[in-house]
């Protein structure tokens, strides 16, 4: 009997939202909201709300008032964000969530930018990149790209978020489709949607594709003696855009000495002799994309 209890209570508790409702109607707090009955123009109909797992009849009041077949609230707030269905007797006809605009409590919140919400890279130029979500308190997150997104005017194609950690972290897969051979003149644009148990956030952020590569980590294939000096061979990352010798890519160096211990970065790919082990990073030198992460330390011996 008490694991039973256990059970059902944490599966009631577990109620946020973790995917995105076909209908949402979204309102900020006191303002007011009218929920209609889609597909349904004859107003006798009864609204129902969803409420720890019980369906009941929608109690009316000052606040709320059923006019035809629309439901509507003087003003929006906690106590009414959930599930609506409008039925017709026994028959469900559609349903509908209402949830908080959270845009202007998240701009109160001091520091807190929604722009760095999402952060994206891409490690080439070719067609994808990666997106994270690092805003807490929300238990789904969707994002899409271009204009259709951020206006809603038509039909977004949205990517939803694998849930990374328990964190509120979401990352995301995108495609684009902005040629790597020709100047980049539009940029990127990234719509979030992102939905909590009461609140809804949307936010969107521009970039352009250059500003946000940032290779994978090169390889050291090996050093050879050259003189007095140490020549390296290196791999560029192998998720880097081809052919190399159009998508050039800049490697820096870094070494310790062997006697004393020192270490010393290079640009060029002649190193001195006399060193106990290196490792490499890499940019793209046309746009100064951001390093790439240094390569494992590699111990020379030769
Ligand atoms: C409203 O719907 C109920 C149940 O479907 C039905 O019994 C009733 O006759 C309807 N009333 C009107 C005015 O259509
Ligand atoms: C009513 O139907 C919709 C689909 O139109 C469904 O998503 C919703 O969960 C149903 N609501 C209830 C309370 O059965
Ligand atoms: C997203 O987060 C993961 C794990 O923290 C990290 O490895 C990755 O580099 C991040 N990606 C972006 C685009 O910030």
């Amino acid at each position: 009997m008490w694991i039973f209890g256990i059970v059902l209570i944490s599966l009631s508790g577990a109620d946020g939202l973790t995917s995105f409702p076909d209908h949402l109607v979204v309102a900020a707090k006191g303002d007011p909201v009218t929920l209609t009955c889609r597909g349904h123009s004859d107003g006798n109909v009864t609204w129902k709300f969803a409420e720890d797992g019980k369906v009941e009849n929608v109690e009316f009041g000052e606040n709320v008032q059923q006019k035809g077949g629309k439901l509507v609230f003087g003003e929006a707030g906690d106590p009414m964000v959930g599930e609506y269905s409008c039925w017709s007797g026994v028959q469900n006809l559609s349903s509908v969530y209402l949830l908080l605009d959270a845009q202007e409590e998240e701009e109160d919140e001091e520091g807190e930018d929604l722009d760095s919400l999402i952060s994206c890279r891409a490690n080439s130029y070719d067609c994808n990149f990666n997106c994270n979500w690092t805003g807490s308190d929300y238990t789904a997150v969707r994002l899409g790209l271009g204009d259709e997104c951020s206006t809603g005017e038509k039909r977004c194609e949205w990517v939803n978020g694998r849930e990374a950690g328990p964190d509120g972290r979401f990352q995301f897969e995108m495609s684009h489709s902005v040629s790597p051979y020709a100047e980049e003149s539009t940029m990127l644009e990234v719509t979030a949607e992102a939905i909590s148990d009461s609140y809804y956030l949307k936010t969107t952020k521009r970039f352009y594709l250059r500003d946000i590569v940032q290779p994978d980590s090169p390889e050291i294939v090996r050093c050879q003696e050259v003189g007095q000096d140490l020549s390296v061979s290196i791999d560029p990352p192998a998720s880097w855009s081809t052919p190399h010798s159009f998508f050039s890519l800049q490697h820096e160096i870094e070494y310790v000495y062997k006697d004393n211990g020192m270490h010393e970065t290079s640009l060029s790919t002649l190193i001195p002799k006399r060193i106990s082990q290196l490792r490499v990073r890499s940019r793209d030198p046309l746009v100064l994309s951001a390093w790439s992460q240094w390569s494992p330390w590699k111990n020379v011996t030769y």
